[in-house]
């Protein structure tokens, strides 16, 4: 975060970051990218969220963004499928292409974009509706009725989300009655059902236990390849466990990219270090 009225928890932050530079070692071209982000900077009125971020992810890859707290995580992955949108008084600068479209262009259709970027929040937020009615929302409000089609597509998302062989016979039951655990799977089934590219997911594991968060990380781990994730994680052992590249954000700016066992084993910059290693954060 740039803010002149920074508190003074962040300041040691300051002091610890100059991260005028960004080390990526990745290796990961723009062609090659199925999100790209060429200066991209994000506002709320003057506050910068994050600034001038270049970043290029790996299709079908996870990549996971690490950094303390405020430094623009959630800001940068809501801004990929454009969910910042509704805070008012918000804007831009430079480029964030998906597919190789600038979704930030004046004709972008968000309901397409929202399709193609799914989302994950901290909080399982299944709707107060039965487990097959979560499933079908999304697939039913983009034209598909024919029950037998409904009826599989539940099936193969709550297969594929790892849930299935839990909630067979109790898929009318409401969704709110399932453990933390299970509703988190139910809302990446939901987002499966409508077929994204990418699955943004904002510290998914953080309202979970142990066991839950082992669930979830397999999933990731079974999803990766057929979908690009992209996920924000507070717990580095989380990072280092389930992603391919990792991000360390800093103040709002990227400040090293790297493959993940490089970045938490041989970080290049001081920041990056400290940070790893518990010196801040
Ligand atoms: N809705 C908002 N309005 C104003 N400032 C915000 C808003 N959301 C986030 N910010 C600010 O943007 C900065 C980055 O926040 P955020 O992206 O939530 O960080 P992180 O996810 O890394 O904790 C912080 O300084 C935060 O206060
Ligand atoms: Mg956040």
């Amino acid at each position: 975060m740039i803010d002149t009225n920074t508190k003074d928890q962040n300041k040691t932050i300051k002091i610890a970051c100059n991260c005028q530079r960004v080390t990526d070692n990745t290796g990961i071209s723009e062609q090659n990218a199925i999100i790209s982000a060429k200066d991209f900077s994000f506002f709320y009125g003057t506050k910068c969220g994050v600034s001038k971020i270049n970043m290029n992810i790996q299709a079908g890859s996870v990549t996971a963004i690490i950094g303390p707290s405020g430094c623009g995580k959630s800001t940068f992955l809501r801004s990929i499928n454009r969910i910042n949108d509704l805070i008012a008084n918000t804007h831009t600068e430079g480029v964030l292409s998906v597919g190789g479209q600038n979704i930030y262009d004046v004709n972008t259709n968000l309901v397409n974009l929202r399709q193609q970027v799914g989302m994950v929040f901290q909080r399982p937020n299944p709707f107060a509706k039965s487990i097959y009615d979560n499933i079908t929302y999304g697939p039913k409000l983009q034209g598909i009725r024919n029950r037998a089609t409904l009826d599989n597509l539940v099936e193969k998302c709550l297969q594929d989300a790892a849930l299935w062989d839990e909630v067979k016979d109790d898929l009318h039951k409401s969704a709110l009655a399932l453990s933390g655990g299970q509703q988190q799977r139910l809302c990446i089934a939901r987002t499966l059902a409508t077929k994204p590219k990418v699955i943004l997911m904002d510290e998914p594991c953080s309202a979970l236990d142990p066991l839950a968060t082992a669930r979830i990380e397999d999933l990731i781990l079974k999803l990766k390849g057929t979908y690009t994730i992209v996920i924000v994680t507070h717990n580095m052992q989380q990072a280092a466990r389930v992603s391919d590249q990792t991000a360390f954000f800093c103040m709002g700016r990227l400040v090293e990219y790297d493959i993940t066992e490089k970045l938490f084993t041989n970080p290049h910059e001081k920041e990056t270090e400290d940070y790893i290693t518990g010196r801040f954060g």
